[in-house]
């Protein structure tokens, strides 16, 4: 079987933590977010996966290269960016086969068993079939009506506070047999959401499967450090670097992720729920608790990181606090003494010198 991943597009809220990684090379304690779904996709089936790419492409064919977890690895480039449906139009050629194929939104982490979604999309009778899973708020998502027979009766993309037609949601993980490339208009930027599914739904043709399990959209900060909490609750030993350096008086909290040239200075705590990546130093007296640490940071002595992700080579100095979802973006530099709470979004390279304790972005 062959499933194509929308590997495109950077993720507004966490845009700051993409100066040198797309969104699905974000760290997940010791792999990268993507790679947890080509291993379920190589259990569940799936010989070939095309990656749809362009912000970055590079970077992810460079990663992957031809093949990973036995899976060959196609790339379909983008020039610009075609939505949700134009790279699956631009694609066909490597998808078609006479079977039914899997398209997946990259940002997923879920533990959904491909194998059965098919199934039922053999059985069902329609031309595609769509994962579905029960949100409380359903707003930032596709939202979907179902008759008694499980086809969709209304697909309504982003559905205003109180108008969505139920809780159940698109988990943006579908089937589709190749008929539905006829739905997908060429050579332009398409929503599947938008365009596409309205219009099968309409006709009866689009049935929809409730999972149930692990399934996270890896969309904003919150998502994020609880898909961490997820991997690092499966990791093994095996898992960890070998040459870090914790200072025996530091104490590591199970379950915790700590890379590879990892410092870690003395009565330093860390965990639980910490990945600290690659080539981290973290001072004296620090607390890192529920976080994610990007490579290449450093955190200062007596400084303190809760349920905050810190990117790439950022430096967080001295009696710092980061917390509360907050977000420090690449290379940004958060100098002595300062306290920044409550969601707080720093961009990549700025530095920070005055406390910060409202919601607020900082460009
Ligand atoms: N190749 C490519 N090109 N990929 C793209 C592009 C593009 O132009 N634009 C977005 N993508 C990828 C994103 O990287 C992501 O993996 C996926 O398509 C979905 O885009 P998001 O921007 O994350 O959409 P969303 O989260 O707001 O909503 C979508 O996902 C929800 C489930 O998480 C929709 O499909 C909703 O209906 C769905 O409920
Ligand atoms: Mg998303």
């Amino acid at each position: 079987m062959k499933a194509l991943v929308l590997a495109g597009g950077f993720g507004t809220r966490l845009r700051p933590l993409s100066c040198t990684r797309p969104k699905m090379l974000f760290p997940l304690a010791n792999q990268a977010m993507l790679d947890w779904t080509m291993k379920n996709l190589s259990e569940g089936g799936v010989d070939t996966v095309v990656l749809a790419v362009n912000y970055m492409a590079e970077a992810l064919v460079r990663y992957f290269g031809p093949t990973k977890f036995d899976l060959g690895i196609i790339y379909s480039r983008e020039g610009r960016p075609l939505g949700t449906g134009g790279p699956i139009k631009k694609a066909q050629e490597h998808l078609v086969d006479g079977e039914p194929f899997l398209i997946l939104n990259g940002d997923i982490i879920s533990d959904i068993d491909y194998r059965r979604l098919v199934e039922f999309h053999k059985s069902n009778g329609g031309i595609a079939t769509i994962a579905l899973v029960r949100v409380p708020d359903p707003t930032r998502y596709g939202a979907v009506e179902l008759d008694g027979d499980g086809r969709v009766a209304r697909f309504v993309e982003k559905p205003e506070f109180g108008t969505a037609p139920s809780n159940l949601i698109n988990a943006g993980i579908y089937v589709f047999d190749k008929e539905v490339l006829d739905y997908i208009p060429d050579g332009r930027k398409v929503s599947t959401e938008k365009e596409v599914f309205p219009i099968l739904a309409n006709q009866g043709k689009l049935y929809g499967y409730e999972v149930h399990g692990l399934w996270l959209d890896v969309g904003v900060p919150e998502a994020y450090l609880e898909a961490n909490r997820h991997i690092l609750e499966r990791l093994t030993r095996e898992d960890m670097g070998e040459d870090r350096v914790v200072h025996e008086t530091a104490k590591i909290l199970e379950p915790t992720y700590l890379g590879a040239s990892v410092n870690v200075g003395a009565h330093s705590v860390i965990g639980p729920n910490a990945s600290i990546s690659d080539h981290v130093h973290v001072g004296e007296g620090c607390r890192i608790e529920n976080s994610i640490i990007f490579p290449g940071a450093s955190i200062g002595d007596y400084s303190s990181v809760r349920n905050a992700i810190i990117g790439e080579n950022a430096s967080i100095e001295k009696w710092v606090k980061v917390e509360s979802g907050s977000l420090i973006g690449d290379y940004a530099t958060i100098t002595d003494g300062v306290t920044i709470t409550e969601g707080v979004t720093i961009c990549p390279s700025k530095t920070v010198s005055e406390s910060i304790l409202q919601p607020r972005q900082v460009m």
